[in-house]
């Protein structure tokens, strides 16, 4: 029998070089895009400008901006039978994430570009499941409801529209303007494991389809995509803020994880989470929700105690919550902006 050297294996592929990339950067505690620091990005972007710097490794112009708006709207409906069919998918005791994850791979079906491997039909697609992975996300919640689909308004944003299509009511400017900064934050992540997953895909020279439904399993994973959930459930457990220093130590003294604290990669901070803290604060405090002073005497009593730092899911988990985003969907909405960075990884490979 060969024998087999346990020292070969590192844990989470960790040092290991599978391929290189361009299209983020993590260096100690900063994150680029395309070489942009995320603050910039966050401040300054929306989110149909930095899938446009993900996919053309540049800031497009006011004129190629306005028209990559105009075909992502175009893009972000679905056609009834479209509709019709996704109703017959299941949706009680069902996994959002394995209902989005075969609404993706359906729509390969009705997509003539699918198996067209050329430059043009690859942007094609990448703009048609770009635009409608939040519809997707948005109507799985409504059929869930007994809802119906809610045609999306072309002129509004991305933003605007994914909270319009859950709730069919026409969202609060905060709202939008804090969901866009967290689209724009969980966009790319250099070489994590669904962008690896779909690149993997991609590289048998599969389609476009196959490659992002790949990611989406991958993603769906507790141990990638699924943190921001468990956060919120813990904040939900812990109860009150008089509650919160006591348990973080009754947790940390039972060796329990803290979930949304620590990173394989970032060991000074996620710059993600600094952003994402504020937004919580904002959001909490219109929600007149405790979950920011809640979070906040977490996090000084978790690097008081442990020496740890928030993660991108910590304060994300508040945000959601105050937004009134059902906690199951925060992995979907994860997904929903991830999209775009699983397609840059499939154009690079
Ligand atoms: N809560 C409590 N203790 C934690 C912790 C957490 N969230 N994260 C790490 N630790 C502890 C470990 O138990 C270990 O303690 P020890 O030295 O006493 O054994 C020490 O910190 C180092 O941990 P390690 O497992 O080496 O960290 P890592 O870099 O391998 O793991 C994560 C990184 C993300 C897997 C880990 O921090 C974690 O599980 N976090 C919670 C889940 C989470 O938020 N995931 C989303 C990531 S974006």
């Amino acid at each position: 029998m060969a024998e087999v050297y346990a020292g070969a294996v590192d844990k989470g592929l960790e040092g290991v070089i599978a391929c290189t990339t361009a299209i983020s950067s993590i260096v100690d505690a900063t994150l680029c895009y395309r070489g942009y620091l995320i603050e910039d990005l966050a401040a300054n972007s929306s989110y149909e400008e930095v899938v446009f710097l993900l996919w053309n490794d540049r800031l497009p112009s006011k004129q190629e901006l306005d028209n990559f708006k105009k075909t992502l709207s175009k893009d972000i409906s679905l056609k009834p039978e479209t509709v019709n069919m996704l109703k017959l998918l299941p949706t009680k005791d069902v996994h959002p994430m394995a209902w989005l994850r075969t609404a993706v791979s359906s729509l390969a079906l009705w997509d003539e570009d699918a198996q067209d491997d050329s430059e043009e039909a690859r942007f094609r697609v990448a703009s048609r499941l770009t635009a409608k992975m939040g519809t997707l996300v948005a109507l799985f919640e409504r059929f869930r409801q007994g809802k119906d689909y809610v045609e999306p308004n072309p002129e509004k944003s991305f933003a605007w529209n994914f909270n319009y299509m859950l709730t069919g009511k026409e969202p609060d400017q905060d709202i939008v303007d804090v969901f866009d900064t967290c689209m724009i934050l969980h966009a790319d992540h250099e070489l994590n494991c669904s962008a690896f997953a779909s690149r993997v895909t991609a590289s048998s020279l599969s389609d476009v389809y196959s490659s992002v439904t790949s990611g989406i399993g991958a993603l769906k994973g507790p141990l990638h995509g699924g943190a921001n959930e468990q956060v919120m459930r813990m904040l939900i457990e812990v109860g009150s803020v008089e509650k919160a220093k006591e348990w973080v130590k009754d947790a940390l003294a039972s060796k329990k994880k803290i979930m949304g604290f620590g990173h394989r990669v970032y060991k000074n901070g996620d710059p993600r989470a600094k952003i994402l803290r504020s937004m919580s604060e904002k959001l909490c405090n219109k929600a007149g929700t405790q979950y920011y002073e809640m979070s906040k005497i977490i996090d000084e009593t978790v690097q008081k105690e442990k020496g740890l730092l928030p993660n991108v899911d910590f304060y994300s988990a508040s945000v959601y919550y105050s937004m009134g985003i059902p906690l199951d969907l925060y992995t979907p909405i994860f997904a929903t902006s991830r999209v775009s960075g699983w397609l840059a990884h499939i154009f690079e490979q």
